[in-house]
């Protein structure tokens, strides 16, 4: 029994589902890599890129997943030996903090919970207590994408100045930017890093990494410099300097037409947008949740992220109802992972999204609670549409509501 046909919906989160207009935006043949065309249209990928991570500040573009991005940001800073301090609130910094291991620094960890956003008090404290000032960077992720919870990158700015500690403060934006407020210049966040196939509407492939006048000037004598990722060679004037050599032309049409699309409909509207779909999936769930079985991950609702909703579910029930979505359904929802690996599911609503997708998938998951009698609370599609319907609400015009006129004769079409 199938209600389900070749093209899938899917909503892991990340990689997001890729407008058509920016699939075609890379259907085409290729162009001379020394072209003018080519470079402005880097340069104008680069100019946009800083209105999105809201920086006056430098951003470079490499041809790299979000793990490079991160090796981009803590190479171009920091020197063997070094400490950086990881705020750990699930799986990414953490990963971030094993990447710089690797690299030869020496990595301190704040211990977070699976549940909660890392606590700016805690931050304040360990640095208050680096009296020496050994630590030399914090790392921290705006969204962990395994927990679905939104660290308050402001308090934490707020936390590093409250303890008067010069570390650079370097955030993962790989899972909010463009579907949450995220303030470079205004939070003073030094470094931040970015990734093309979230919330940018586009394939893997690029990694941003923005940086502002202070993380430039550490730049200078960071020793672990290496030309592929350095920033000094990319700021060459030279087109092929900003890649490190050659522009991956398909990828940067494709970010073009996504940079696009979001500046037509204005990064307010987009955020807002993630905020109304992501209550509502969160509206939902909170319905299911009063039959027991499941239960959102992130414990308080003003550090829930808009950009994920991490669903906890015993894993007798998990993987039946991700399988029904997806083979019977074609609703493809992301799998828990690192703690809450098996123990239940992600939705990814960021990017390409509209209320359709969401209701649509929240409409298969229901049917699947149903079909698969996983125990939950009745109506959580129902509570969904009524926030969106509030949400949404017009007033009623007047006008409109003007009874038509029943006299008015009915031409009948030539021919007919
Ligand atoms: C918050 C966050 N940081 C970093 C990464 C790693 O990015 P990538 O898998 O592109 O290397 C991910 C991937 O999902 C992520 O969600």
């Amino acid at each position: 029994m199938s209600l389900r046909t070749s093209r899938e919906i899917v909503v892991t989160p990340g990689p997001t589902m890729i407008p058509d207009e920016v699939l075609g935006a890379m259907h085409r043949p290729t162009v001379d890599l020394y072209s003018e065309s080519l470079h402005e249209v880097t340069l104008s990928c680069l100019e946009d890129l800083r209105s999105i991570f809201r920086t006056s500040g430098d951003v470079y573009i490499y041809p790299a997943n979000g793990h490079g991005a991160w090796e981009g940001a803590l190479s171009n800073t920091l020197s063997r030996g070094e400490t950086v301090l990881v705020l750990e609130s699930g799986q990414f910094a953490k990963g971030w903090g094993e990447m710089a291991r690797m690299l030869g620094l020496q990595v301190e960890t704040l211990p977070g919970h699976w549940r909660r956003a890392v606590n700016p008090d805690q931050v304040r404290d360990k640095l208050k207590a680096d009296k020496g000032h050994k630590i030399k960077a914090v790392l921290v992720v705006q969204v962990d994408t395994a927990s679905g919870v939104r660290n308050d990158i402001a308090a934490i700015r707020g936390a590093i100045d409250a303890a008067s500690h010069p570390a650079l403060l370097m955030v993962d934006v790989i899972a909010s930017l463009a579907a949450i407020p995220f303030e470079m210049d205004a939070w003073r966040v030094d470094v931040a890093v970015g990734a093309s196939q979230k919330a940018l509407m586009m394939t893997p492939g690029l990694g941003f990494v923005a940086a502002n006048a202070r993380a430039k000037a550490v730049n200078r004598t960071a020793g672990l410099r290496t030309l592929y990722w350095d920033w000094q060679f990319r700021d060459g004037t030279e087109h092929y300097k900003k890649y490190c050599g050659t522009c991956p032309e398909h990828l940067v049409f494709g970010l073009r037409k996504s940079l696009d699309l979001i500046k037509a409909e204005g990064l307010d509207a987009v955020h807002h947008r993630h905020h109304l779909l992501a209550e509502a999936t969160r509206r939902a769930v909170a319905v299911w949740a009063e039959g027991g079985a499941l239960s959102l991950n992130a414990e308080m609702p003003s550090e829930r992220s808009d950009s994920v909703t991490v669903i906890r579910l015993e894993g007798k029930h998990a993987e039946r109802l991700m399988d029904f979505c997806r083979n019977v359904c074609g609703v493809v929802l992301g799998v828990n992972i690192g703690e809450l690996s098996g123990e239940g599911f992600r939705i990814g609503h960021m990017g390409d999204i509209t209320a359709a997708t969401i209701l649509g998938t929240l409409g298969v998951i229901e049917t699947a609670l149903g079909a698969l009698s996983v125990p939950h609370g009745q109506g959580g599609v129902g509570a969904a549409i009524d926030y969106l319907a509030r949400s949404t609400a017009r007033k009623p015009n007047v006008a409109a509501r003007k009874p038509r006129s029943t006299t008015k004769k009915i031409e009948a079409p030539v021919g007919a």
